[in-house]
């Protein structure tokens, strides 16, 4: 996989021939790109999905058009009964697991005045409980079986920037991103590299109602932002994460949304120069 094999993903030339990985909520959006550009640089992808069947059987097609291998599993990553299944399903499949993509997730809209207890436990079990204790179950795998092997988040803008009508989101991301910082200290020692992605406006079922809103903002300078992302933006960023020299990080992939602005537009309609 890598030039120089005992680096493992510390090794910045690594490629991810005869790799094989775990991408949650790979039927769709984010991660079925992220699935799709890690079989078209080499490797074989277990899709999970929760509902959708039809759309991770599509996203099988795409692997194997690369010649890699696929293997679908439905499970709900919020029971974490789930996990040994996922990890099982793909280590006897390929032989090997030795990259962990966390990117399942889900939002839900509610004013933090009125959000209720069961909301809130259902973002943190999706979101935050479930991707923590599957790293924690992968990760003991990889050092078990001495595989130096990489794990990225799927983080969000949200981690910092807070939403009062998707509180429980930012907290369950906010959360998301210690939980990638402490798995990369504990895990540098065995050559598994841990890092993040903080993905913007990106265009899928999730976000697409949202876009307009940031697309105005944008255009009255209240944030800057390039353009909306494509899942393919978010996917390359991720190939990126597994190349860095660093580990705990957070490479951002937003277009621009998180650059500090105090330019607003209308300031151009003011007299500001006079003497
Ligand atoms: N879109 C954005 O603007 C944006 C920005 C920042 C971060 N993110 C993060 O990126 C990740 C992916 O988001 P997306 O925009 O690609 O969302 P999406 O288009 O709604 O796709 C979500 C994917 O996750 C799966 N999923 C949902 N709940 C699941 C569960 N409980 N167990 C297993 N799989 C589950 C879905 O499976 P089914 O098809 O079966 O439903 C689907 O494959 C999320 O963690 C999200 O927070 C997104």
């Amino acid at each position: 996989m890598a030039a120089d094999t005992d680096l493992g993903f510390f090794a910045t030339d690594a490629t991810f021939e005869d790799c094989a990985a775990i991408v949650t909520g790979s039927s769709r959006g984010i991660g079925r790109a992220i699935a799709i550009e890690l079989a078209r640089q080499g490797a074989d992808v277990l899709i999970n999905y929760n509902q959708n069947r039809d759309a991770a059987e599509a996203v099988k097609l795409e692997v194997e058009s690369f010649d890699r291998k696929a293997v679908i599993i439905q499970a709900d990553i919020s029971d974490l009964e789930t996990h040994a299944k996922l990890l099982d399903t793909a280590h006897d499949a390929f032989g090997k697991v030795n990259i962990l993509i966390n990117n399942a997730g889900i939002t839900r809209i509610a004013d933090i005045l009125e959000e209720t207890p069961d909301q809130f436990d259902l973002l943190i079990n999706t979101n935050l409980k479930a991707p923590h204790f599957l790293t924690q179950r992968v990760a003991n795998y990889m050092v078990e079986h001495e595989i130096r092997g990489c794990i990225i988040y799927t983080l969000s803008i949200s981690d910092s920037m807070a939403s009062d009508n998707r509180t429980a989101y930012c907290i369950s991301k906010a959360g998301l991103e210690m939980s990638m910082r402490a798995y990369a200290g504990r895990l540098a020692m065995h050559g598994i590299k841990v890092n993040g992605i903080a993905a913007g406006v990106i265009n899928t079922d999730l976000s697409r109602v949202r876009i307009p809103d940031y697309e105005e903002a944008a255009d009255k300078g209240y944030i800057f932002m390039v353009r909306p992302g494509t899942p393919e933006d978010v996917a390359h960023a991720t190939v990126a994460a597994m190349r860095l020299y660093d580990t705990g990080v957070v490479l951002p992939a937003s277009g621009g949304v998180m650059t500090p602005l105090l330019n607003l537009r209308s300031m151009s309609e003011l007299d500001m120069n006079r003497s």
